[in-house]
């Protein structure tokens, strides 16, 4: 049976793609190689030792799509594809929306004609917004804080109306929480193409001698060190997450939301001392003010993956930091 990846060259749709392949899955990724290469495609080959099938395909035109299920004989779609910067998405919502919107809409729409009915979907744990008291869970009331997350929030009612009107869909809302790490033999991971937004990629050029200083947005929150506390989670047990939520889509019908994240949180200020120390790099860093938007403390409850999806988390901190630092290491003037 062949899974349809869109955006299977991006971070987590690598990831996924090479676990996919592992537990025996055939794969296609769709990817229009706006925030990835093709060289993506020769690391996974790598990381798995086979071959995958890549077409690149600009998901806003639907002919486009319409090809490659005439092509293969897709059984389910793990959908990636979309944009994913906050920052980009206040300053260009018409972008995000039309992006992220129309592409899944199309996505749908040749799936309905092809009678394909099983779908993953990449949300987010930004569909919580930033009132509610953690640890999260699934059925808390939703919101989203800007364009981004209300693409995705969107997306996720759309998707519920879909398999409202037709019992026949099953669809899996995975909500990530913070992915970082890489694949542990250094050949995959977050390629760094654009100025980073997020605390990882910004650590690594710290450490790496690339920036300076590392700048801890917020030091007076009331947390224990002061610093926002996050669910940090290892991409291959993200990956891992999103096998296991294929099978769930198997053999089930509806629309279920799961969080994924490990249920612990690290604060910003802990992750860059467990960083140095499993490293043994120095991040020299700043605090200055807090970054409008950020919510104080993300935490993932995990019960119902746990229970539903038989899927747990099972890297630790530590791992993620010396992953990401073995992967950057391999790429330094690569990109
Ligand atoms: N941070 C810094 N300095 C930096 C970058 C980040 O101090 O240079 C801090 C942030 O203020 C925050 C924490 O590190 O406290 C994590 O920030 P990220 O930008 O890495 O992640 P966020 O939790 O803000 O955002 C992530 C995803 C979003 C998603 C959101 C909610 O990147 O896509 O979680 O689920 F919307």
């Amino acid at each position: 049976m062949t899974i349809l990846v869109t955006g299977g060259l991006g971070f987590i749709g690598s990831h996924t793609v090479v676990e996919l392949i592992n537990q025996g899955h055939e794969c296609v990724i769709i990817d229009n190689l706006s925030k990835s290469t093709i060289d993506v495609v020769n690391r996974i080959e790598m990381v798995t030792h086979k071959k995958v099938s890549f077409i690149k395909v600009e998901m806003l035109d639907k002919t486009a799509i319409r090809k490659v299920f005439q092509q293969f004989s897709i059984s389910a779609v793990i959908h990636f594809a979309g944009y994913k910067s906050v920052g980009e998405s206040v300053k260009q919502p018409l972008l995000y929306y039309q992006n992220n919107l129309f592409s899944t809409l199309n996505l749908l729409d040749v799936m309905q004609e092809f009678a394909v009915k099983k779908l993953v979907f990449s949300s987010s744990a930004t569909v919580y917004g930033d009132t509610s008291i953690p640890p999260l869970t699934e059925n808390l009331p939703l919101s989203a804080p800007n364009p981004y997350g209300r693409s995705k929030l969107m997306l996720e009612e759309i998707l519920r109306d879909l398999v409202e009107a037709n019992t026949e869909w099953s669809v899996a809302l995975m909500r990530y929480f913070n992915p970082i790490g890489a694949h542990t033999s250094g050949l995959l991971g977050e390629m760094p193409y654009d100025t980073p937004n997020n605390l990882m990629p910004h650590v690594l050029k710290v450490a790496s001698g690339e920036s300076a200083k590392l700048q801890i947005f917020g030091g007076d929150y009331e947390t224990l060190d002061g610093s926002c506390i996050r669910d940090f989670i290892h991409i291959m047990d993200l990956a891992k997450g999103h096998v296991k939520a294929l099978q769930y889509v198997e053999q089930h019908t509806g629309c279920e939301a799961f969080n994924i994240g490990t249920g612990v949180g690290y604060s910003v200020l802990s992750l860059l001392r467990t960083f140095e120390i499993v490293t043994g790099e120095k991040v020299p860093y700043e605090i200055i003010n807090r970054r409008e938007g950020d919510i104080v403390i993300s935490i993932a409850d995990v019960q119902k993956a746990e229970n539903m999806l038989n899927w747990k988390a099972q890297y630790q901190l530590e791992d993620m930091c010396v992953d990401s630092w073995r992967w950057y290491q391999s790429i330094k003037g690569y990109v």
